[in-house]
Order: structure tokens, then C-alpha cells, then sequence
């Protein structure tokens, strides 16, 4: 029987796969059956910063709107002891879980400004969490804006995390990038744990009939977990980081891909919400199968055994082979099923 083990973020983990932050992760019952179903951890869906300070500063007009108001019109205000805020909710969730499940549990702050919300941070520790994923979802945009002054506001915004916890951090990027092996560096020279590759962004649609511009979460396909494959092959030998791929990974042969590459834990989010918590076992099943059928003792002997430095060929990661590969009967090496899908 091989051993399934791995470490990540300081957490000895049974397996891994690890539902990553979705609602899914977010209810109790859900949860419950991700245990039951295999998961070797789960990482919490976000706590955002948008719906906290929407919600301290509704509070804050509230009592203002108390200390001057009438006897008669407070009557129908809301006690406040019954109030739960989106923190108090979600801190109650953290406890329950930590009472009730028996796999590491990571919490997840969004943000990407540092006005306050950071704080709650201490809230997740306190209320139990194991370790803490802050999911750096950004666009810059802005014409006066540079890639190094966009680095610079995120390592300042980490830089706060860390020193408001004790737990372990892991960040998770997006690919947008230039040159993202160089910003992974710097977050380690802070003192994160680990990093997460990479999160998807959600794409707005245009509906032509209205014109309006349409948010849409559109669920991803396998092929998209290839370009986490390619960095984190790139990245496995430059930083001694516990990494999690994310995006893409459905099937147990995206996440031997993903951990013979280099990666630590494989996040599952997308094949969970389109199957399930009950796909977990399937995936956990199938990897157990393969590793058993091509006699590996264990997930460890795998793991980053085709890194950028392992590889026989690793030029294939890199650029080396783009001219041999889009050049004469390029059309041949078209894998023409893409379109069919
Ligand atoms: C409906 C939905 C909600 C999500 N919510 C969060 C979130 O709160 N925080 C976060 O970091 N990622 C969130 N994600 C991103 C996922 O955790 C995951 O990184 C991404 O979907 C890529 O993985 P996949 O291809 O397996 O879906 C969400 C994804 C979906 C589809």
C-alpha cells in the first residue's frame, strides 16, 4: 500500500488533496462529507475585505444614527448583542469545524488593501485555524501603476499579515505576473510558508442583447491546469516553499502531473462543485491505483521527480522548443479533440 503523505505549510497531511476555497468548503455539511469522502485538509472560503468594511461602516453610520436618534425610534432597532457580523459568523463556523472535523482547517482572507480588515486575521488564529491562505486578487490596471510598484504593495500587505499571526501563511497568486519566480522569492525572504498557483480569475461577459457587462464564473477545464504544471516545475528547486497547485485539477491524472512536477497538495475546487464531495473518494481511489500499478512506496518518491531540475528534457518547460513545435506540420501536433469539446 503506497503512503499517501505529504507535508504542507508545517501540517502533516494524510493525502494530497485538499478542497480549496469555495463554498462548497464553507458549509458545514458539505464539509463533513469532504472529511468522510477523503480530503486531507480544507481551506475555508474567503473572509473579503469588501464585505467587511461595507459592514464596519454600516455599523459605524448605525450607532451614529443610535447616539443621536429618539427613545421611540431605537425601539425598533435591533438589539445589538443578537447582531452577528460576517466575522462573528464566520468565526463561529471556524470553531465548529475545529470541534467537529478532524483534518487541518486553513482560513482565507481576500484583499488587497491593508485598511483594517487585516486585523480580523488574528480573529482566524484565534478561532483555531491551522494555517492561513491570503488570496491576493488583484487587476491592476492603472496606467501610472508599475509591476514592481503592484510587487511592492503586495509584500507590504503580507509583510502585515505576517506579523499579525503566529500560524503558518501561504499566499495565492494569480499568473499575472512578469516575472513571477522573482516575486515568489521575495514573499519567502518574509517568512511565508507556502504559495498557491494559481487562481483563476472570473471573467465579465458582455451580453450583446443588453449590453451590459455580465459577471460570469465560469468552472475550469483540465487543460488549464497545464500552465501550473510548467511553473511549478520552474519553481520547485528555486524556493524551499510548500506549494499548492490550483486550477485545473479534476482528475487524479492532473494531480499525479501537478505532484510530480513539484507540487505539495492539490487543491480541488471546480470537479468538486461540478460532482460533488463524494468525487474526492473517486480521485483519492484513482491516484492510490496508479501509484500502487506503477510501484511507488510513496507520494514523496513522486513528488517533483519531473521538476525543471529532475526532467530529462527541461527545456520543454521553457521557451526551447516554441519554434520546433509551431513550425513546419505544426497542424500535426494539434490535439484537434480540443475543439470538439
Ligand atoms: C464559486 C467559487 C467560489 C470561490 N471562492 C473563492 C474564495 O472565496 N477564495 C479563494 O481564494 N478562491 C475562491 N475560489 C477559487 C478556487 O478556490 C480555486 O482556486 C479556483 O476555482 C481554481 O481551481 P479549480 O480549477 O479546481 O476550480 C472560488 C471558486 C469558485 C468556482
Amino acid at each position: 500500500m503506497s503512503d499517501l503523505r505529504t507535508q504542507y505549510l508545517g501540517l502533516q497531511l494524510k493525502n494530497p488533496l485538499v478542497p480549496s476555497s469555495s463554498p462548497l468548503t464553507g458549509d458545514f455539511d458539505s464539509a463533513r462529507r469532504l472529511e468522510d469522502a477523503g480530503a486531507a485538509a480544507l481551506v475555508l472560503p474567503s473572509l473579503f475585505e469588501e464585505a467587511l468594511r461595507h459592514e464596519e461602516e454600516h455599523m459605524t453610520a448605525f450607532l451614529h444614527h443610535q447616539d443621536i436618534g429618539h427613545v421611540e425610534a431605537e425601539q425598533y432597532l435591533p438589539d445589538m448583542p443578537d447582531y452577528l457580523s460576517e466575522l462573528d459568523l464566520h468565526v463561529q463556523r471556524i470553531e465548529r469545524y475545529k470541534k467537529s472535523l478532524s483534518i487541518p482547517v486553513i482560513g482565507s482572507l481576500n484583499g488587497i488593501t491593508p485598511q483594517g480588515w487585516i486585523r480580523h486575521a488574528r480573529d482566524l488564529q484565534d478561532a483555531g485555524c491551522d494555517a492561513l491562505e491570503l488570496n491576493l486578487y488583484g487587476i491592476a490596471s492603472r496606467r501610472n501603476e508599475s509591476a514592481v510598484e503592484v510587487e511592492q504593495h503586495y509584500l507590504f500587505l503580507v509583510q502585515k499579515l505576517l506579523d499579525t499571526v503566529s500560524i503558518p501563511v501561504t499566499v495565492k497568486l494569480s499568473a499575472q505576473f512578469s516575472s513571477p519566480i522573482h516575486f515568489i522569492g521575495e514573499l519567502e525572504q518574509l517568512g511565508v510558508q507556502g504559495v498557491s498557483l494559481f487562481n483563476r480569475f472570473y471573467q465579465p461577459d458582455i451580453d450583446l442583447a443588453t449590453r451590459h457587462i455580465v459577471p460570469r464564473i465560469q468552472l475550469s477545464h483540465s487543460y488549464e491546469s497545464l500552465v501550473r504544471i510548467r511553473w511549478i516545475a520552474m519553481l520547485r528547486n528555486q524556493v524551499n516553499l510548500g506549494i499548492a497547485a490550483t486550477g485545473g485539477f479534476h482528475t487524479a491524472d492532473d494531480a499525479l502531473k501537478g505532484l510530480m512536477v513539484g507540487a505539495d497538495v492539490i487543491h480541488l475546487c471546480s470537479v468538486l462543485l461540478m460532482q460533488g464531495p463524494a468525487a474526492m473518494a473517486d480521485l483519492l481511489r484513482d491516484l492510490r491505483q496508479w501509484l500502487e500499478l506503477n510501484e511507488y512506496a510513496s507520494v514523496q518518491q513522486l513528488k517533483g521527480c519531473l521538476s525543471y531540475q529532475n526532467a530529462i528534457n527541461p527545456a520543454a518547460f521553457e521557451r526551447a522548443n516554441y519554434a520546433e513545435l509551431i513550425g513546419q506540420d505544426a497542424w500535426l501536433k494539434v490535439d484537434l479533440r480540443r475543439g470538439r469539446e
